[in-house]
């Protein structure tokens, strides 16, 4: 049975104090309560480090919302997964389509950054998502299809313990519109039946597959009630404590 899993992707949102106010109070509201739900926060680089000394004593985790796929070396601007990892880091969102239409994020670059993270034992929450033209093509399935394939071609059965996916339909992404619940149950039962033509359904069984796009606490139960779409990923409304936390107690309730 796969549990629940809320994340907050901050994007460039949230420097270190901030994210101390913003997350004392998403730890205030979740004190004394026994989740069942995983809930990971995403920060921007510099603030992970604050974030994973006020989270310590609480079953929150902290994410990076990108890595770099070497070591070390002539890489300006790079952060490597050791070094989140140093940090206190546990997850890593790759392959948002913010990076893949701003920064050069192309699928063999993911599927790098991906096997990299997975290898230094991060978990990996690996965005993928159609643009409104191709969905009113008709396409969207297989753009989903071939950004998937890109990346677990890559993967062994093993790595499969790590990986989360987010299926974020790119027009539903800070743009206030939805995916409704039956086109989002559409996507990621698609989803999970091209997993299972690669992998044995056993280990898919732990494979989670979260919504992103606009969601919110007004609609986050009828999305987080589809039989296939096990969280989300939250922009916007993460970066309120109040309505990042009323999707966690939805989360509890579904
Ligand atoms: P919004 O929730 O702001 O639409 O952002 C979704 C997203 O891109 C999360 O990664």
């Amino acid at each position: 049975m796969r549990s629940i899993l809320i994340a907050g992707n901050w994007k460039m949102n949230g420097g270190p104090k901030e994210a101390e106010t913003l997350l004392k109070e998403l730890k205030e509201k979740l004190t004394n309560r026994n989740l069942t739900t995983d809930v990971v926060v995403c920060p921007p680089y510099v603030s992970l480090q604050k974030a994973v000394t006020v989270l310590s004593n609480t079953s929150v985790k902290v994410g990076a919302q990108n890595v770099h796929f070497e070591d070390n070396g002539a890489f300006t601007g790079e952060v490597s997964t050791r070094m989140l990892k140093e940090t206190g880091c546990e997850y890593v969102i790759l392959g948002h389509s913010e990076r893949r239409e701003n920064f050069g994020d192309t699928d063999d670059v993911i599927a790098k950054k991906v096997r990299k993270a997975i290898a230094d034992g991060l978990q990996v929450i690996f965005c993928v998502g159609e643009k409104l033209e191709e969905r009113k093509a008709g396409n969207h399935q297989k753009v989903v299809m071939d950004q998937i394939r890109a990346v677990i071609d890559q993967l062994t059965e093993e790595d499969v313990a790590q990986l989360t996916i987010a299926y974020e339909p790119v027009w539903a992404i800070g743009t206030g519109e939805t995916a409704t619940p039956e086109q989002a149950q559409e996507m990621h039962l698609f989803i999970r039946n091209f997993l299972k033509e690669h992998w044995s359904t056993q280990r898919l069984e732990g494979v989670r597959i979260l919504y992103g796009g606009s969601m919110k606490p007004g609609n986050a139960e009828e999305l987080l009630r589809q039989t296939d779409v096990d969280g989300g990923l939250i922009g916007g409304a993460s970066l309120d404590a109040g309505s990042f936390s009323s999707i966690i107690d939805i989360a509890e309730k579904v």
